[in-house]
């Protein structure tokens, strides 16, 4: 079996700058590892986008495998829980970042980054979910767990369209919340609306240019994927007690604020770092998913793309240009 080979996307660094190209590697390419696995499915998400072109501060080194989730089936496993047959997830921690990731047929990795598979999921159905839907999870979850309740009043997402925030408007809505979205994208307003989203809002709108530190207070919480001066102008709107959870940066990673919304609203901000997240509470997540949080409604709004056709959503990603969910296919060949 080891001197197999299998494709993957390698994205090389050239003089000329970064470069993709499908390669066939074999199983000794892949670095040490517990447990070996066939790749069934994998998802592009931004953190994908950087790395497959060249982003160093998510991959220091190429050439390089992007893919930082991955659902598949076990093919060698030294652990004793971990059995081959078994079927499995593995997202976050190195995967895709400066381990090779699941946008290649098979991947080694550590027994401590592998999630069983939940019952009532489906290997393709994990994969509709990735790390943009844990995210998700996690986001609302803290919120939860910092006393937020649908009647407490509208939560608001930002990016709406895209990964982590159309996973979090399904979340919300699921869970009873009156939730507004946030979008550039006026062609994904439909998507958001089959979502769920009682409102739609265009990005100027949370977007406050006056300087003042304090505007009218409109939103319970939030789940921010867009940072800058966004997240600013949400502070600034945010009801007394009101949470945010801080996902993201695809706008800026700086936020100018001053700590007038924290002194006299009492606003929380929530750090979500789904990468590190702890193992025990990670499959508590995943089986939440898998039952009570379930969105079967979005398959329909994901886009399923064989592996050697995913090369030009990397660049429109980039661009804000994908809406929902892309599952990467790994089970067919060309
Ligand atoms: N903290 C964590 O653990 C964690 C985990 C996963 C992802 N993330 C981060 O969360 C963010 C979103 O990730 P994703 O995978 O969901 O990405 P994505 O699918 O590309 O979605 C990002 C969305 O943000 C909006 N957007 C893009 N450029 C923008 C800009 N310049 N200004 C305002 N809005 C813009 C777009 O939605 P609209 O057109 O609808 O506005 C876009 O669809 C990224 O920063 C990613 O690194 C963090």
């Amino acid at each position: 079996m080891q001197d197999m080979t299998f494709r993957a996307i390698r994205v090389l660094e050239t003089r000329e700058g970064f470069r993709r190209e499908m390669v066939q590697r074999q199983l000794t390419d892949l670095p040490e590892g517990e447990v070996l696995i066939r790749v069934h499915y994998s998802s592009l998400n931004y953190k994908d986008a950087l790395s497959a072109t060249g982003h160093k501060g998510i991959t220091r080194t190429y050439p390089h495998t992007p893919g930082i989730d991955a659902a598949g089936v076990v093919v060698e496993s030294t652990h004793p829980d971990i059995k081959p047959g078994q079927k499995v997830i593995v997202t976050s921690y190195d995967l895709g970042m400066n381990t090779d990731g699941g946008f290649g047929e098979y991947i080694r990795v550590p027994a401590s980054w592998v999630v069983g598979l939940p019952q009532s999921m489906t290997l393709f159905e994990s994969m509709v979910l990735g790390t943009a839907g844990f995210t998700a999870a996690l986001a609302l979850y803290k919120l939860e767990r910092n006393g937020l309740n649908p009647s407490d009043g509208p939560v608001v997402v930002t990016g709406a369209s895209g990964g982590v925030g159309s996973l979090a408007v399904a979340l919300l809505v699921k869970r009873g919340y009156e939730v507004a979205a946030v979008s550039g994208s006026p062609a994904a307003y439909d998507m958001l609306r089959q979502l769920g989203a009682h409102e739609i809002l265009p990005r100027e709108a949370v977007n406050d240019t006056t300087g003042r530190p304090i505007l009218k207070s409109r939103w319970a919480g939030a789940i921010d994927t867009v940072g800058g001066n966004t997240l600013a102008t949400l502070l600034k709107t945010s009801r007394r007690e009101a949470s945010i959870a801080v996902c993201g940066l695809v706008a800026s990673p700086e936020l100018p604020t001053t700590v007038y919304p924290f002194i006299l609203n009492g606003v929380n901000l929530l750090g979500i770092d789904s990468a590190t997240y702890p193992m025990p509470l990670r499959k508590q997540l995943w089986s939440l998913l898998a039952n009570k949080w379930s969105l079967p409604q979005m398959h329909s709004l994901t886009t399923e793309v064989p592996l050697d056709q995913l090369d030009p959503y990397v660049e429109e990603m980039l661009r804000g240009n994908t809406q929902g969910r892309i599952v990467v296919d790994l089970t067919k060949k060309e």
